[in-house]
Parts: C-alpha cells; sequence; structure tokens
C-alpha cells in the first residue's frame, strides 16, 4: 500500500514540514488531517522559506493533490489570506481541496480562547490564541458550524445565531469581555464561503478513492505526541489527536491504510507554551541551544524552552503512533557541542519509571536519567550520505534508534530539501 505519514513525537515544531516536503515529492496527495492554523510549518526550498499554517506542505510542488481533510479545524479568514499569500510567492492552489465536514473557526472561538487564558491566570496553557480549543469544543459539544453549513444559508444563520446569543453571553457575563456581532460575522463569512467554494468537497471520498487506486497519499501530522489530547501532558496540550491514528478519523480512511509512518524527533527537545519538560534546561545550555537553533514560535514568535534529547518522550511516541521510521532533523544545531546528554529513563522516588506519568505532578517530580555522549564539533551541513557523517554523530543516532527501538529513515542536517539523507527506499 502506498500511503505514509509524519508524526511529531516532542512536542511540535521538530520540521515535519521540512520532512513532508521531502516526501511528497513522490506522492500523489498530500493531506491534512487534524489540527488548524495553530500549526506552523516552515519549509525551505532554494534558500526560501515558505510559512505554512492551514495549507498542505504538498502545495509548494505543482502537481500534487493538496487536501485540508475533515478532522482539521478551518479559520477561513486565515486561510485565505494563506491562499493569497501562497499564490504571491509563485504557487498554484489549484489543486486544493477542503473538507466539506471540517469545523469552522468562528470569531467567538477566538475571543473565548483569548478569555478563556486571560482568566487562568498562572494556570494559562499558553495556546496559540486561535480558537483551536473552543472550536473543537463546539464539535464535541455537537454545537459546531461546519464546512458544509456555509453554503446552507438557512441551517447557517440557524447555528450562527444560537451561538453568537450563547457565547456573547459566555463573553460578557462569565468573562466580562466584549462579545461578537452577528450581522458581521454574517456579512464576513458569506464572503469567505463564496471565495473558498471553488475548493470544498467530500475529501473523505477522494482520500479514500486515492488510497484504494494505489496512489501515493501522504498524511501530513501538526502538532506532535505530546500536544495529543489524550495522551499529551494534559492538559497543556492541543485539542486535537496528532497522533497516528487521528489521521485515520481525521481523513477518513481505515487505520489499516497507514502505512510507512515517519516520527519525526527533533534532535534535542523544545517546547512552546506551558507545562512540564523534564529535560527542560533552564540555563546556558537552553539559551545556546535557543540562539544556534533560533528556537522562536512560527506561529507566536514566542521563545521555544530548549532542552536535552528526551527518549523516553520518543520511546512513547514509537509505541502510540506505531512508528515505522524515525527522521532525526536538526542535527546540525548540535555540530558545536562537545558532549550531550540524552535521556534514557526517568526515576520517580528513586525507581525507576515505566511507561509515561499521567498526573503531571509525578511527572515533574520525574528525575530524568542521562547518558552523556561525545559531540562531532564538525559543520555536518554539508554532508549528504550516511557514512560521511563523523562517527560521533552517527553513534548519536544510532543510539536514539536503540533506545526507541524504531529504525532509522531520514537525518536531517539542514533546512533545504538537499540537506537530507535517506536511509531507506520507502514510500
Ligand atoms: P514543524 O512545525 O514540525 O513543521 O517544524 P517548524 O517548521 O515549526 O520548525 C522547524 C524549523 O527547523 C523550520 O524552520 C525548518 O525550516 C527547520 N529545519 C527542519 N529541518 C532542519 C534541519 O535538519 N536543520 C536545521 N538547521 N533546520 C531544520
Ligand atoms: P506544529 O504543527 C508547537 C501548543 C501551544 C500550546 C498548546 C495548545 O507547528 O508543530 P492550541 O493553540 O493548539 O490550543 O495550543 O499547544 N501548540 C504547538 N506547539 N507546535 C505546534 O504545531 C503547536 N500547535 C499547538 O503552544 O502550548
Ligand atoms: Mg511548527
Amino acid at each position: 500500500m502506498a500511503t505514509g505519514m509524519v508524526v511529531g513525537t516532542q512536542w511540535g515544531d521538530e520540521g515535519k514540514g521540512k520532512i513532508v516536503d521531502w516526501l511528497a515529492e513522490r506522492a500523489d496527495v498530500v493531506v491534512r488531517s487534524q489540527g488548524g492554523n495553530n500549526a506552523g510549518h516552515t519549509v525551505v526550498v532554494d534558500n526560501k522559506a515558505f510559512a505554512l499554517r492551514l495549507l498542505p506542505s504538498g502545495i509548494l510542488y505543482d502537481n500534487k493533490m493538496n487536501i485540508i481533510g475533515t478532522g482539521v479545524v478551518i479559520d477561513p479568514k486565515v486561510l485565505l489570506e494563506e491562499i493569497a499569500g501562497i499564490e504571491a510567492q509563485g504557487k498554484s492552489v489549484k489543486a486544493l481541496q477542503i473538507s466539506d465536514r471540517a469545523h469552522v473557526i468562528m470569531p467567538y472561538h477566538i475571543a473565548l480562547d483569548n478569555a478563556e487564558e486571560a482568566s487562568k491566570g498562572d494556570a494559562k496553557i499558553g495556546t496559540t490564541k486561535n480558537g483551536i480549543g473552543p472550536c473543537y469544543a463546539d464539535k464535541i459539544n455537537r454545537v459546531g458550524i461546519r464546512v458544509c453549513d456555509l453554503y446552507d444559508l438557512d441551517t447557517f444563520k440557524e447555528k450562527l445565531a444560537y451561538n453568537v446569543e450563547f457565547k456573547n453571553k459566555i463573553l460578557t457575563k462569565v468573562y466580562d469581555a466584549e462579545g461578537v456581532n452577528y450581522d458581521e460575522i454574517l456579512a464576513d463569512y458569506i464572503k469567505y464561503a463564496e471565495a473558498l467554494k471553488p475548493f470544498v468537497t467530500d475529501t473523505n471520498h477522494t482520500v479514500l478513492k486515492a488510497v484504494q487506486e494505489d496512489k501515493k497519499v501522504l498524511f501530513e501530522g501538526a502538532q506532535a505526541t505530546m500536544l495529543d489530547l489524550d495522551h499529551g501532558t494534559y492538559p497543556f496540550v492541543t485539542s486535537s489527536h496528532p497522533v497516528a491514528g487521528g489521521a485515520s478519523t481525521g481523513a477518513g480512511v481505515g487505520p489499516g491504510y497507514l502505512k510507512n509512518i515517519f516520527g519525526v524527533v527533533k534532535a534535542y527537545a523544545t517546547r512552546v507554551g506551558a507545562g512540564p519538560f523534564p529535560t527542560e534546561l533552564t540555563n546556558e545550555i537552553g539559551d545556546t541551544l535557543r540562539e544556534i537553533g533560533h528556537e522562536f514560535g512560527t506561529v507566536t514568535g514566542r521563545p521555544r524552552r530548549c532542552g536535552w534529547l528526551d527518549l523516553m518522550v520518543v520511546k512513547y511516541a514509537a509505541g502510540l503512533n506505531s512508528l515505522d521510521y524515525l527522521a532525526i532533523t536538526r542535527l546540525d544545531i548540535l555540530d558545536t557541542f562537545k558532549e550531550l546528554k540524552i535521556c534514557v529513563g526517568y526515576t520517580l522516588n528513586g525507581k525507576a519509571y515505566e511507561g509515561f506519568p499521567a498526573n503531571l505532578k509525578d511527572l515533574e517530580a520525574c528525575e530524568p536519567v542521562y547518558e552523556t555522549l561525545p559531540g562531532w564539533e564538525t559543520d555536518i551541513s554539508g554532508i549528504r550520505s550516511y557514512n560521511e557523517l563523523p562517527e560521533n554523530a552517527r553513534k548519536y543516532v544510532e543510539r536514539i534508534a536503540e533506545v526507541t527501538g524504531v529504525p532509522l529513515g531520514i537525518v536531517s542536517v539542514g533546512p533545504n530539501r538537499s540537506q537530507t539523507i535517506e536511509l531507506v527506499d520507502v514510500f
């Protein structure tokens, strides 16, 4: 079967966009199946950077079908801006399809995201404030507005009126915030719907047909395992299922169709937003990683928290995603380090921890068990074959594969397409 998938194994921003772009060269179809414009996937082609949020990374090729699937939450204003931006950069969106079942982010979702975060004070999640959580909450609560509703004016007006009335009560009476305006939203969303109409279709059918016809379908994950609503560091998570299984429900294909699952592992660890991070380095080493790696959020510009690679996290991700291969990225960022640490286990109250703690107090009390490996202290960004990597760089990535039990698939040594070393010929 000709499917492939790219998922994040840590807290996001592992370089999924770059790996999708690399694999997409051979794909016929690229599909986003969850998340929304909380994602920021930077892809560099010929030294030119493209920042993608809702558009699948396959959009950078002229001949691929790109699908925004059912499980994605779509802010139509942001999507239209992104389409205009990518067209201005000379790319075409003619083969874009948007699911008629996807849920729509409305202005009251963004207002609620802001109000909820503000009300939480120090306990805030540090969301991207794009209305992601409130939109998924409405979907779960069965009061959401779907893309197909935008093209049925009576239904849309009815659902919008209900939501605006109810959300305005919450915004003004609970949060003491400003409400939203029904007429303005109606007028704006009618315009957005008109502009998006050429792209809207039953993408579940398109994806399933493509898979069954043995076309090469690549699923592009957004966010990452530790941000998964059920399996991440709840409540410091996003509101969707970034794990591999999420692509089955999110794109509308049975789990048996999901093959060649690549788990993207940044060679160290970062996290943007609040929540536990056992290997975080709040010292000079963390600052050095942030500076060398330019670790600032694509979406929010926030500095990313940095730390040593945590293989307890990647091992956990290996099982949750049934990873077939590892795609290790940003190895070049470690070029100047004399020595490197990797966390290979946790101890809690002096005992080795099995599995992954649910209770955040337990996770915070876990002590990482580190192994120290020698650095390679060489610029590897120009290396194009695995055997030419310095021995210590090979030992570093091979140790990751050994501890997690997942074979190496790709090693990335820079943001450009050419800076990719492929170890397997699959997908
Ligand atoms: P994503 O959200 O997982 O797609 O990751 P982001 O795009 O948010 O962040 C990853 C950043 O690292 C982007 O700026 C990429 O261009 C860049 N990148 C990807 N792979 C590599 C690599 O191997 N080396 C370096 N130096 N940068 C990389
Ligand atoms: P990509 O696809 C990194 C984080 C936010 C916050 C939490 C909840 O680029 O890897 P949300 O707005 O989703 O309700 O925020 O999740 N977060 C991400 N962190 N990369 C992402 O996407 C993220 N998407 C959400 O920072 O901590
Ligand atoms: Mg990102």
